[in-house]
């Protein structure tokens, strides 16, 4: 309930019969819905257009799981219109009440987080707990956020003079351009949409194209939640097309984006430029990728850091911001350490997502293939390639699970994101080496260390320059509220997800002082 203080979302038990029913019945109710036609919604209103996107199941690309209206510019100009015409009374409307709608749909969500996750699992090949992951974040996001902005929304006084009466308050910025990456595809996009609606903008939603359908299902939760028309609009649509014309728009006051750092550098550059008729400065929030390190001390213990180096590197095939692409091992340990990972990821089971027993899955679609293909290529070039797995199903778009070693920090394959299955090893002499090594990236995201010196983890807290810094544990799996998550450098620009700060950056802080 609303009035209780926030709590995560549990993890699904899948000790439970239960639970481990429940998904294999929510495939088949989706698997009996797949290959519709999902149109746009603007307005209150669901608007089709001609051109249409199909999305695949990346385990089966021949399976349609759904296609997907893409709106041109001129839908993009329909939902601003309708954007601007819901503004004033959204925006003017008091904090509680806009935070009930997101406790609606928080609740929505949880009603039916089974079938979301099912969608997940056809649509982008997360594994059920991955998929079930998501969908709690998306809830975690709404509960966590609503709750902030009760908290946000209540008068505050500021100063003490006599005879002087001042409030400090906080007014919407306007119209919300919510662009969204695949990976996460539920839960990032929930997060900064309903991080734009509570805080009181409208927002234009643009999922990527590649998690479209899933996109929908935000969309779905949004219109069952009862909110105004205009306040929520739906608008997939090509990058190529719709992306700079949003981003350009001088009814934009906001972009909430998530994404690739090219993606991400070109909205902050072009959001900058002030068009004809636009009369504010756009703000612009930018999570983008990383190289993450995981540094292994002399004396770590193994048995974690190998099991949650393997989840940190290899859970969703890789696909994470968060995921450790990078592995710092002392030398004393080193060979105990290899031995260790290279025998555990060998015995990784590798199909598709929608059968549990599988650890890893098909990347998401061709190009990533393609694209993790050639830093498999690349390792090859610049390291030694201890282990490539390439015993997976031949249908779907399966690119191999690899770990290279021999990796300095002047490689390619230490610098630049994957975004995949592949793990280079850096074999270091000391701790100091270790963490100048893991800060050697222009990224600065997630990292974590392994040791069981109250000497390094301290050193490490101050020293690992990180958004998010994880000791004795992995790099990824960052709960809201208990981890706030984002990073700097070229990680992104914005304050943390699912953290204190984050609704400020949708809002503008407003004084009224009466001379009483
Ligand atoms: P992407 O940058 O290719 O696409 C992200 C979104 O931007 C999509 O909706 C896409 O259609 C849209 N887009 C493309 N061109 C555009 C343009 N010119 N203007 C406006 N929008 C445009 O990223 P992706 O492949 O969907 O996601 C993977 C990337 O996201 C990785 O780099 C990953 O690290 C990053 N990511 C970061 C975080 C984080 O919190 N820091 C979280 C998840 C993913
Ligand atoms: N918040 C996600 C994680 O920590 C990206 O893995």
């Amino acid at each position: 309930s609303p009035s209780e203080p926030f709590r995560n979302e549990p993890a699904p038990d899948f000790t439970k019969e239960s639970e481990r029913v429940a998904y294999p019945e929510a495939l088949a109710e989706v698997r009996r819905q797949l290959g519709r036609t999902y149109p746009l919604y603007i307005n209150g209103q669901e608007v089709t257009t001609e051109d249409l996107l199909p999305s695949l199941n990346p385990a089966d690309p021949g399976e349609v799981v759904g296609s997907v209206c893409q709106a041109s510019t001129r839908e993009i100009d329909e939902a601003i219109a309708a954007a601007n015409e819901a503004l004033p009374a959204w925006r003017d409307l008091a904090p509680e009440d806009r935070a009930q709608y997101i406790f609606r749909a928080a609740d929505i969500a949880r009603k039916n987080i089974h079938t979301l996750s099912a969608w997940q699992i056809l649509e982008v090949g997360k594994q059920w707990n991955q998929a079930h992951g998501d969908v709690a974040e998306a809830i975690d996001f709404m509960e966590y956020y609503a709750r902030d902005m009760i908290r946000l929304g209540r008068p505050r006084r500021t100063g003490k003079a006599p005879g002087e009466l001042t409030h400090y308050f906080y007014q919407s910025k306007g119209i919300a351009a919510v662009i969204g990456p695949w990976n996460f595809p539920l839960a990032i996009s929930c997060g900064m949409s309903a991080a734009s609606l509570v805080t009181g903008n409208c927002v234009l939603y643009k999922p990527a194209g590649l998690s479209s359908v899933v996109g929908h299902t935000l969309c779905q939760i949004f219109r069952d939640a009862g909110l105004p028309p205009g306040v929520f609009n739906f608008v997939p649509g090509r990058g190529s097309v719709i992306g700079d014309y949003l981003v350009d728009h001088p009814d934009i006051a906001l972009v909430a984006f998530t994404g690739s750092l090219d993606v991400g550098l070109r909205i902050i550059e072009r959001a900058a430029r002030l068009q004809p008729g636009q009369e504010h400065v756009k703000k612009v929030i930018a999570e983008m990728g990383g190289k993450n390190a995981i540094i292994v001390d002399d004396d770590a213990d193994l048995d974690e850091a190998v099991a949650d180096i393997i989840y940190s590197a290899f859970g969703y095939q890789g696909q994470k911001c968060s995921a450790c692409s990078r592995v710092i091992v002392l030398d004393s340990i080193y060979d105990k350490f290899m031995h260790r990972l290279t025998k555990a990821a060998q015995s990784l089971p590798i199909g598709p997502a929608e059968d549990p027993g599988n650890f890893m899955g098909p990347v998401v679609d061709k190009g990533q293939q393609d694209k993790v293909n050639a830093a498999v290529a690349l390792a090859e070039e610049e390291g030694n390639v201890v282990l490539k797995r390439d015993d997976h199903p031949d249908t779907g778009s399966y690119a191999p699970l690899t770990i290279v070693e021999n990796i300095t920090p002047e490689h390619r394959l230490a610098q630049e994101e994957i975004f995949g299955p592949v793990l280079a090893v850096m074999r270091v002499k000391d701790f100091d080496q270790a963490l100048q090594w893991a800060n050697s990236t222009p990224y600065a995201l997630t990292g974590a260390v392994f040791s069981r010196s109250p000497q390094h983890l301290d050193r490490a807290r101050t020293e690992f320059r990180v958004g998010n810094l994880y000791l004795n544990r992995g790099s990824t799996g960052s709960m809201v509220e208990r981890h706030p998550f984002g990073g700097f450098k070229l990680s992104g620009v914005g304050s943390k997800t699912g953290g204190p700060d984050y609704l400020l950056q949708f809002m503008d802080p407003r004084t009224a002082t009466e001379n009483t």
